[in-house]
């Protein structure tokens, strides 16, 4: 209990947005046929130990969806009640509940769309908060000791006792609590009995700074204007016809998660080729869980910076969003 309390009396808002942390189902057995998105935040934190009460603790609810059904409306609200709450000074960090399907992508949004100058740590459960062994309160409890930290900052995410960066994070199991990884770069820490080791460098002022930032954040508003931006995969036998549907639909950009090194099969690569030409920005990808795209001399297509296809493409239409006059 004690631990629960926080050195300088500032409060740590923990945001709810949905997920299956917040799912129930009708069998306290049943881990798999619920309902994300079922239960307030506020619900939620009076039902772990220790956090009910707390004075230092507030609860906000943002949004109740199941998050593969998250949307760009979803995320600016997000993003714009986190830089709200990050300018506070009585804000010592935030913790957003979230569901894990999508969370990489709304983690890798919020690292640029905010100026993460305190933590900002997305957390969720792969068993509905019903489930006999929720894992949702342990994971809650562990992002609380990630804001609690002395001197950290930036976009995180915890879960089963492993803290991520934004960047590096992919959801990689579809039922195990040690849902996520972070790939060949490995996590930034362990959450252990409440405390933190970090294992890599501490995220830290200078690394969030090194971010590609939005440049004018007032541009990121939900309207129709954000620039349409697709993904398509290269596999056997892919076809041109993909390619020339999106690029006649009217997409700005397009993503190509493509085989190996960002190898791209001939009529897929001969139908971007030809989506470029157009004026489309073409962002190659890999479809490998592990490892980057390295750049080749004479590259066609630019490469994704190390990063998986759906944060690519996250990246190019907040690049198209910056380029626009
Ligand atoms: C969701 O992503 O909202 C549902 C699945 C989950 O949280 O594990």
């Amino acid at each position: 209990m004690q631990a629960m309390r926080f050195m300088q009396g500032k409060k740590i808002v923990i945001l709810g947005t949905g997920g299956t942390i917040a799912g129930s189902a009708q069998h306290p057995t049943d881990n798999i046929g619920y309902t994300a998105a079922q239960l307030g935040v506020e619900q939620l934190v009076q039902a772990i130990p220790g956090l009910a009460g707390d004075g230092e603790l507030v609860t906000e609810q943002i949004a109740q969806v199941d998050s593969k059904d998250m949307s760009f409306s979803v995320w600016v609200r997000l993003a714009e009640r986190v830089n709200d709450l990050l300018e506070q000074d009585d804000v010592r960090g935030i913790v957003i509940t979230h569901g894990t399907d999508t969370l990489e992508e709304t983690a890798y949004f919020l690292s640029v769309a905010c100026d993460a100058n305190k933590p900002v740590v997305l957390t969720c459960a792969m068993r509905p908060a019903t489930s006999v062994q929720a894992d949702g309160p342990q994971n809650v409890l562990d992002a609380m000791a990630v804001v609690r930290e002395h001197d950290t900052c930036g976009v995180m995410v915890v879960c089963a006792g492993t803290v991520h960066a934004a960047r590096d994070v992919q959801k990689s199991h579809t039922y195990q609590l040690n849902a996520f990884s972070s790939g060949d770069v490995g996590p930034i820490g362990y959450v252990e009995e409440g405390r933190v080791r970090w294992i890599r460098i501490k995220q830290s002022g200078h690394e969030t700074k090194s971010r590609p930032a939005i440049k004018n954040r007032a541009t990121v508003k939900f309207d129709a204007s954000w620039p349409v931006v697709e993904i398509v995969m290269s596999y056997s036998g892919a076809r041109a016809a993909t390619v020339e549907a999106l690029v006649a639909s009217g997409v700005r950009g397009l993503v190509v998660a493509g085989t190996g090194n960002g190898t791209v099969h001939q009529d897929l690569e001969l139908a971007l080729l030809e989506a470029k030409a157009r004026g489309v920005r073409v962002v190659r990808a890999t479809r490998c869980a592990n490892g980057c795209v390295l750049p080749r001399p004479n590259d066609y297509f630019e490469d994704s910076r190390g990063m998986s296809p759906v944060k690519a493409r996250i990246a190019l239409m907040l690049d198209l969003m910056n380029a626009a006059p």
